[in-house]
């Protein structure tokens, strides 16, 4: 076994110390939408990408899958003009969050139409996007001050109450959301997480009104268990569960082309599959056998935006 490999299981391990695992799940952090600028930067980078396949946030009845440490992202997509926004999540990371601090920051960098925050201050966000310039172009042009003002007032009677942002966590099953409700459900850095792959991209259809967009940001990277970007691949099954421990999600490990097959599944229309070209990692000769024989275009992606598309004359479905 690789040397790197024993201190990631040890670590999965010790998850199953009570004492310790609470101490974990205390302190657990997703980093990145604790921050504001962050936020306004992921947001944008969908927005714009999206506009160009005919999405209009005016209006728009909008879903996210794993927000993580805040609903920045989604404070965000009501300030550019969507009326209502739900995050979905399995942990409640964003419960920590001071979304009134999050929401006089987004505002802020609205009212000053700030750019939108680079490559340089955030290297590893995608999508990647032509201009940083605010883009007056996506935005509705209604009164950001006063949808603000809107969002306080539901802020301050709590996300369960109130028509403009919803927090569902843990969210478990297709029922939490109408079907044929949302314009968009989009997902940052999530589906590289869930466990339940095949239900998730068949539930985020079914929320969709046909037409309606789904814009996904799938890092494939290792997270952090392995030294090179692929080695989370060079663990058997076994020693993978070992690494997970009593973890709520890590990673599913499935390469893109597992994404497009299920997504087609389901009944969605690709729009557009953006690659990140892999460094160099580990050989398929070091990785788990069934990872070994990977297609070269899955053992040479290490992230993609996915953008999808309920087709517009699909019918709701029926559980
Ligand atoms: C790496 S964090 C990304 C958080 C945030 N999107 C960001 O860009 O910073 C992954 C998030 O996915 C969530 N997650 C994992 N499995 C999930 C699932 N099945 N459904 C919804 N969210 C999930 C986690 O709880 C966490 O909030």
């Amino acid at each position: 076994m690789q040397m790197w490999k024993t201190r990631h299981i040890l670590l999965g391990m010790l998850t199953w110390v009570p004492i310790l695992n609470a101490w974990r799940q205390r302190h657990a952090s997703t980093g990145g939408s604790d921050s504001a600028r962050y936020c306004y930067s992921v947001w944008f980078r969908h927005l714009i990408t999206l506009n160009r396949y005919g999405f209009n946030v005016s209006g728009a009845n909008i879903g996210e899958l794993g927000p993580g440490d805040s609903l920045g992202i989604g404070l965000s997509a009501l300030l550019s003009g969507a009326s209502r926004y739900v995050g979905l999540d399995i942990v409640p990371y964003s419960a920590k969050a001071d979304l009134s601090k999050m929401l006089n920051e987004l505002l802020d960098m609205y009212t000053k139409e700030a750019q939108v925050p680079d490559d340089k201050e955030f290297p590893s966000v995608r999508p990647l996007i032509d201009s940083c310039e605010f883009p007056r172009h996506v935005v509705d042009g209604g009164n950001v001050i006063a949808k603000a003002e809107e969002i306080r007032a539901q802020l301050r009677s709590g996300l369960d109450r109130g028509f403009l942002l919803g927090y569902r966590v843990p969210w478990m099953s297709l029922p939490q959301i109408d079907e044929s409700s949302l314009d968009l459900i989009f997902s940052q850095a999530v589906l590289e997480h869930v466990d339940s792959l095949e239900e998730t991209y068949r539930a985020m259809f079914a929320w969709l009104k046909p037409g309606g967009y789904s814009s996904h940001v799938i890092d494939f990277r290792a997270h952090g268990r392995s030294p090179f970007w692929n080695g989370h691949r060079a663990y058997s099954d076994r020693q993978w569960k070992l690494v997970r421990g009593k973890r709520e999600f890590l990673l599913n490990r499935e390469p893109l082309s597992t994404h497009l097959t299920l997504a087609k599944k389901a009944g969605f229309e690709l729009l557009l599959t953006q690659r990140d070209q892999a460094p160099h990692g580990l050989d398929a000769s070091a990785l788990a056998l069934r990872f070994s024989k990977l297609s070269e275009t899955d053992a040479l992606t290490s992230g993609v935006l996915l953008v999808l598309q309920k087709p517009k004359s699909a019918q709701a479905l029926s559980n």
